[in-house]
């Protein structure tokens, strides 16, 4: 059966009441369009898991600091329609600005600590925005379970607190960064590389192999680890480091020295394009 897409709330939480009161089990991707193999990714994982498969599509405001980034983001509601389609999804819930935001909210998702490192330190109010939407989507949608990527591990972290804070009844489900054959992760944000740019990226991705394996090897000092990953990336002049952190997987806290399992997450700039990835790294 082909893709269902919704676009009002009541319909939506109609069409997954009539699933529960049938005992399927639903499943939920999140997104903002512009569907790529990352998303599909969390599509693929989702499927075997569920009975209806449910993918938002929502180009959020709240979460864009800047006004151009907003205006930029690719919308392509039929291809992305299709693309769901042919990944098994049920019901795509594409709901306008005004059916999630009739009025500005009053009510907004503040993050204490989580929200303030990593990337929040460059974007101010993104993971408000984010932890809002997210909050409203889960609460309209109501899934058994709903699947985030590990690329944006911040976004992750963030997720499964406020799930647990505020008692959500529903599982979050990391799944794993997906990589062009070079190490690459995906992201919509490559295709604003330039040839000579996107030639570049790999090295973040391979900056933080470098950091996993040495960690494999006995480094233990985060510093000594920023420095090595500092001269990998030096020896590529289109990147510009924006952070190159080792913290706990966790509270998303800096560690000084590893002694347990830590997350390494970096971010850069390529021209305008800001990239970000991250690997799990466990001492031997
Ligand atoms: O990761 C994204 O695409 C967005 O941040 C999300 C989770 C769909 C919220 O708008």
């Amino acid at each position: 059966m082909a893709t269902e897409c919704i676009a009002a709330i009541a319909a939506l939480r109609e069409r997954v009441s009539r699933a529960k009161l049938a005992g399927l089990r639903v499943g939920c991707v999140p997104t903002m369009g512009a569907l790529h193999a990352g998303h599909t990714a969390l599509f693929d994982r989702a499927r075997p898991d569920c009975d209806l498969l449910v993918a938002t599509l929502f180009v959020n405001p709240l979460q864009f600091d800047r006004q151009d980034d907003l205006r930029k983001y690719p919308r392509d509601l039929e291809s992305d329609l299709q693309i769901c389609d042919r990944h098994g999804v049920d019901v795509v819930f594409a709901p306008s600005q005004d059916e999630m935001y009739p009025r500005p909210p009053v009510m907004t998702v503040e993050i204490e600590g989580l929200a303030d490192g990593l990337c929040g330190a460059s974007r101010p109010g993104h993971f408000l925005g984010v932890a809002t939407v997210v909050m409203k989507l889960l609460n309209i949608v109501q899934p058994d379970f709903a699947c985030f990527g590990e690329k944006d591990y911040q976004q992750l972290v963030i997720v499964r607190r406020i799930v647990e804070d505020a008692n959500l009844p529903v599982r979050i489900v990391g799944v794993e960064t997906v990589r062009e054959p070079d190490g690459l992760a995906i992201s919509s944000r490559n295709a604003h590389l330039n040839a000579d740019e996107r030639a570049s990226a790999p090295a973040l991705a391979r900056s933080l192999r470098a950091a996993r394996q040495a960690i494999q090897q006995g480094e233990s000092c985060a510093a000594v680890l920023r420095d090595n990953a500092g001269a990998v990336l030096d020896r590529e002049p289109l990147i510009r480091l924006d952070y190159f952190e080792i913290v706990d997987p966790d509270t998303l806290k800096p560690v000084e020295r590893v002694t347990g399992p830590v997350r390494i997450a970096a971010a850069a700039f390529l021209g305008k394009t800001r990239l970000i990835d991250n690997v799990l790294a466990t001492p031997s």
